[in-house]
């Protein structure tokens, strides 16, 4: 993982390459689309409110929680136990990021969701709550937080997502064994070099052209960014967008020739 500084230098240089998402430098309709139709749409979902507030309700919550630690995307130290309180502090994508995955299925009509990472169920809930028609896979290996996020999906009534319990390198087989594509996949868990890249290529099976793939933290540590370069260079990738904390990978068959922006956010 990097240092404060070092990710300070990094943000910088991103933000001061990166297109200002005003139509400057980007040349394709279809990104231009993206960052005007679902990047700057700043209307407030109804949903949005009601799971704030179960976020607002982990923040407080000083309850412990028995961890057992999985891979090196949690910044919350190596302690066996962890208060909620810290975790929804620590793991969970912040508001911003969260409601544009929200967008995202809305837009791109993504009714299969696929999720590695529970964590507490924030970014699920976001996920489940776009559209009536979506399924929502997720998948967590801490029981406990496993646990705390199904407390989350039944505050929240939603009832269309499916939570996976176990270690990424154990149960992924089996939710790809089915025979269901997805339409929309969000990589949020084991933020290493090896397992990252190997999930991206165990899911592309299970994918189709118009298929969305966000990868978290692609800038969080060196290891990150080699699996974000791995999967920009990608035969099957042809469009990928860097946001800094967030990369989005299209597989659309239509487009020729392979592109990359990165764009403010
Ligand atoms: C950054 S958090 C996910 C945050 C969540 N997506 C959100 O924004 O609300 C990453 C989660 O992945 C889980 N995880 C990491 N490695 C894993 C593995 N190999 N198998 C299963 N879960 C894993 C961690 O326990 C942690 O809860």
């Amino acid at each position: 993982m990097y240092n404060i500084f070092q990710s300070g230098i990094r943000y910088i240089k991103y933000w001061i390459t990166a297109s200002n998402g005003k139509g400057h430098g980007i040349h394709s309709p279809f990104v231009f689309e993206l960052v005007t139709g679902v990047l700057q749409d700043e209307r407030v979902f109804y949903a949005y409110a009601n799971i704030e507030q179960q976020r607002a309700l982990l923040l407080h919550n000083q309850q412990l929680l028995e961890v057992n630690d999985l891979g090196a995307g949690s910044k919350a130290g190596t302690h066996q136990q962890r208060k909620v309180s810290e975790v929804a502090a620590r793991s969970l994508k912040p508001p911003k990021y969260a409601q544009l995955l929200f967008r995202m299925i809305q837009h791109y009509s993504c009714n299969q969701v696929l999720e590695l990472g529970t964590c507490l169920g924030i970014t699920t809930s976001y996920l489940a709550a776009a559209s009536t028609e979506v399924s929502v896979t997720t998948m967590e290996g801490v029981t406990a937080y496993a646990k705390q996020a199904q407390s989350v999906f039944e505050a929240l009534d939603l009832k269309n997502i499916q939570l996976v319990a176990g270690n990424f390198d154990h149960t992924l087989h089996q939710v790809l064994n089915s025979t269901t594509l997805f339409d929309f996949v969000f990589i949020d868990g084991n933020h290493r070099l090896e397992p990252t890249v190997r999930y991206f290529n165990q899911i592309l099976p299970n994918l189709h052209a118009n298929s969305i793939v966000v990868m978290d933290d692609i800038h969080w540590s060196k290891e990150m960014e080699q699996a974000w370069e791995t999967v920009q260079q990608h035969p099957s990738v042809s469009l990928t967008i860097d946001l800094f904390f967030i990369g989005i990978v299209f597989f659309r068959s239509e487009q020729k020739e392979k592109e990359h922006f990165t764009i403010r956010f």
